[in-house]
């Protein structure tokens, strides 16, 4: 899928998006048009004028309509009024257009430039420099979260900006990369997929809160990507304190956890310091957790470089580590300000760690997404001959199901529970075996066959569909069936399961390919 082709100026009053906009789409050969001045072709008024009769909700119900129609224009530059972003409507209009672009500007900038203008109804109070600062900070995270490119605008000069601009769209659509929002109200943030992006500084810079960073990563990943994502942010100023860890499952514990603390403090890390985590789900875990608990709580980014943490571990905001009895026993919920998923990465990845990452990609269509089941079904031989469009396709529906789930149950009260559907079981087989033996996808491949077995036993899915999950899980390179622990060994290790509940294990079950649901009534026979 390629980029869609509208380009979307938002930012407050006073940024520049019309003077902007209208240089961006001349130099682009595109249309240009800006909502305010359309809403006031087709009412005939000005639009202090609408204010005044219809309120502001009579305004914002006019915009909205426009917005839906000019949507669904092609090859279009639209500069949106400064409240455009405030309904949720608005915003998925205005993402699924186009690539959303951030003109973010000082308030003191924005009070200069908008100063003498009456046909702003918001500004004409007694304190419109106040005024400016209240929408500031109302708008200006709605903005973020929105954008998939922060411009800053400051002194530069019109042509300069404009250019930058332009340079940043085609680093954009050359890496043809997809975003999607993980919308989680103040702490959402984008989920970035393409090709190349570990070269684009551009993607990580606006969620630095100063120019330093911890990159913790490990002895495998490092030789491969430490020096390349170092150097993109070198480039810009950023100073990167580089943290190599051992690798494997068996180092996600106290210990390096503790590694990561000793090279933060020795290296005087402050509260400011962005942590990212550059490797694999372990990676993703550990730095996600330090950077929970370090100082109590520092900004982190995820850079996931397996295909299981591109699609999985990645999003979400579970961290932690494992324990000597139990596998991600200590943790915390924490999220990070953006996740890029360089799909280039997927390169170097070992064959049977791609198979497993895949694992938890056909999870999703079981739980909830019949069609993408069946699109594996007809797209599997791609996706292990590591086809860029069948993986970048696969990791945005991934990514797409578990950031509905998450923004609808962020601590898994509820439906963020399907996200378990073999994992019960799983975490059996990994503990049960020896942690490293089965790799965690393995596992939770057999482990879903387990529930599926339970599920059909429960006279819910019908044996052509246990069949129909096991041909795939087969295909993809993965165990078709669970390694025998013996009845005992599973009801033991499940025992230690964090899906158990007032002493009952909750299972996550199949009604039929597509549709998953959580029950704790299963007799231990
Ligand atoms: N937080 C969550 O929501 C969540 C969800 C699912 C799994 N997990 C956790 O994720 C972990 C499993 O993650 P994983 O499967 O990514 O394992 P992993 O992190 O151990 O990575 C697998 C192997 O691939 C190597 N590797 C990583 N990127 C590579 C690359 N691009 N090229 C070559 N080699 C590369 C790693 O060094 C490692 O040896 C488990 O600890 C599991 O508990 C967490």
């Amino acid at each position: 899928m390629s980029y869609p082709n509208n380009i979307i100026l938002v930012g407050l009053m006073g940024a520049g998006k019309t003077t902007v906009g209208r240089m961006l789409a001349k130099h682009l050969g595109m249309r240009f048009i800006d909502s305010d001045h359309e809403i006031e072709r087709r009412t005939g008024v000005k639009i202090p004028l609408i204010f005044e009769l219809e309120g502001e909700e009579g305004f914002r119900n006019r915009e909205t309509a426009v917005l839906s129609q000019l949507c669904r224009m092609d090859n279009v530059v639209l500069a949106t009024g400064g409240g455009a972003v405030l309904r949720e409507e608005n915003r998925k209009f205005l993402k699924q257009s186009g690539i959303v672009v951030y003109l973010r500007a000082q308030v003191r900038d924005l009070y200069q430039r908008t100063r003498h203008d009456k046909n702003r109804p918001l500004l004409q109070t007694a304190d419109p420099q106040a005024k400016l600062r209240e929408l500031f900070g109302q708008r200006d995270p709605i903005y973020r979260q929105l954008a998939d490119i922060i411009m800053d605008t400051g002194d530069q000069n019109i042509h300069g900006l404009v250019r930058r601009l332009i340079q940043k769209l085609t680093d954009g659509q050359a890496s043809n990369m997809q975003t999607l929002t993980v919308d989680l109200g103040a702490r959402s943030y984008p989920i970035h997929i393409g090709a190349g992006l570990l070269q684009q500084a551009q993607l990580i810079l606006p969620h630095l809160a100063q120019k330093r960073v911890a990159i913790v990563t490990n002895t495998t990943v490092a030789p491969l990507y430490l020096d390349q994502l170092s150097a993109t942010l070198a480039q810009q100023g950023v100073s990167v304190l580089p943290i190599v860890l051992p690798d494997g499952e068996a180092y996600k514990n106290s210990e390096t956890l503790n590694q990561i603390y000793n090279a933060l403090l020795e290296n005087r890390c402050e509260r400011k310091t962005t942590l990212i985590a550059l490797g694999g789900g372990v990676i993703g875990d550990l730095t996600g957790y330090a950077a929970a608990t370090f100082l109590r709580g520092v900004p982190f980014i995820q850079v996931p470089t397996t295909l299981l943490a591109q699609v999985d571990s990645s999003v979400g905001g579970k961290t932690g580590i494992n324990h000597p009895l139990g596998k991600n026993m200590i943790g915390a919920f924490y999220q990070p300000q953006v996740v890029l998923a360089d799909t280039s990465t997927l390169d170097t990845l070992p064959g049977r760690e791609l198979s497993a990452g895949l694992a938890e990609v056909i999870k999703y269509g079981l739980i909830r997404d019949l069609p993408f089941f069946e699109w594996l079904e007809n797209n599997m031989d791609r996706l292990l001959a590591r086809d860029k469009d069948a993986l970048a396709y696969a990791i945005r529906r991934s990514c797409e199901n578990k950031a509905e789930i998450v923004a609808s149950d962020e601590r898994e009260g509820g439906v963020r529970a399907l996200l378990n559907l073999g994992h019960t079981f799983g975490h059996a087989i990994e503990a049960g075996m020896g942690y490293g033996n089965w790799l965690h996808g393995e596992a939770v491949a057999g482990g879903t066959v387990l529930a599926a077995d339970l599920s059909q036993r429960m006279g819910w899915l019908s044996e052509q569909d246990v069949e129909r999950t096991r041909r795939l899980f087969q295909r993809a390179g993965l165990p078709d069936h669970a390694p025998d622990l013996g009845v005992d060994a599973y009801l033991d290790f499940m025992g230690l399961d964090k899906k158990v509940e007032g002493g009952k294990i909750r299972f996550v079950l199949l009604k039929s390919i597509g549709e998953a649901l959580v029950t704790a009534d299963v007799a231990a026979d």
